[in-house]
């Protein structure tokens, strides 16, 4: 499988990041985050730097945390601990909706779509979130109304057309056939304009030709958009293939950070995760 010919180089709060984004702002940085349930520490000393243009994974054994980073990064959970930088800007008093505003959109572990809606509204109501501007505003000289209404059928075909699905613009959302949901809800994602999207086990229940689509695709969407992914995969091939930082999470812990092949490599990273997922 092909793999990235990247340069990771170190950065101050012990994560690296692509050479290429060294002297841009991290599109995230996150310290000492955590979040305790009760009396259950579910993520503890969260430390994390993601660069501008960056394709990252976050891998873990069940129950590791790792959808729960997400939550605490979109803000479905208030953190108990820690600081979330988004493009340099601390996110501590802003809320889910505010915090998809400034830059972050997410896809879930379990399909969420407006089934009953057509595969076009279910992008426009993400549209409607982003912040209107860029090539539609000025190619479109249209009365007000028209003009709003043309754009966000346009830009919403155009989304579409990233996966191929601009065909399908019109059929109800919950008839696709599930991998084609699973693309639907990532260009609704995208449609909110973030400058990092956090996908949630993106390849889950697709079969190994949609999964080497979607490696190309999430690519493409990194070089289309240059916005930075995080993404959480029990996929190696497309974790290993697509990632070029890694952490890994084990018991809401940080247990190694580094490049695929450092990962691979880690005896504690085989111990806690790789070593049992090849044996299940
Ligand atoms: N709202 C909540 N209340 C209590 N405990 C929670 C809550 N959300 C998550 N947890 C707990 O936090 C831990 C981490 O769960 P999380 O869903 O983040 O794991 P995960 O790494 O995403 O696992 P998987 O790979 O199975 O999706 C689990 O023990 C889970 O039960
Ligand atoms: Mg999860």
């Amino acid at each position: 499988m092909a793999r990235a010919n990247v340069k990771m180089v170190p950065v101050p709060s012990t994560s690296i990041i692509p050479e290429r984004d060294l002297y841009k702002l991290p599109v995230l940085e996150t310290r000492h985050l955590g979040i305790d349930f009760g009396g259950l520490t579910a993520v503890e000393n969260f430390d994390i730097t993601i660069g501008r243009t960056e394709i990252s994974g976050l891998i873990g054994p069940n129950g590791a945390g790792k959808t729960t980073v997400f939550n605490l990064l979109t803000k479905v959970y208030k953190p108990t601990r820690g600081t979330i930088l988004l493009n340099g800007q601390d996110t501590a008093d802003m809320n889910a909706v505010q915090v998809n505003k400034a830059g972050i959109a997410r896809t879930f572990q379990n399909i969420r779509l407006f089934s009953n809606l057509t595969v076009e509204d279910n992008v426009r109501i993400g549209l409607h979130n982003s912040v209107q501007c860029g090539m539609f505003s000025s190619v479109f000289r249209l009365p007000r109304h028209w003009k709003s209404e043309r754009e966000a059928h346009e830009r919403a075909l155009e989304l579409l057309s990233i996966f191929h699905m601009e065909d399908l613009a019109n059929h109800e959302a919950g008839s696709l056939p599930y991998g084609a949901q699973r693309r639907l809800e990532i260009v609704r994602a995208l449609a909110t304009n973030p400058s990092l999207l956090l996908l949630d086990e993106p390849a889950a229940g697709m079969n190994p030709s949609e999964t080497a689509e979607l490696m190309e695709n999430i690519r493409k969407i990194r070089d289309t958009f240059q916005i930075a992914i995080l993404l959480i995969e029990h996929d190696m091939n497309l974790v290993m293939g697509i990632c070029e930082g890694i952490a890994v999470l084990n018991y809401g812990r940080i247990i190694a950070k580094g490049t695929p092949d450092e990962i691979q490599n880690n005896p504690q990273v085989i111990e806690a995760y790789l070593g049992k997922q090849k044996e299940g």
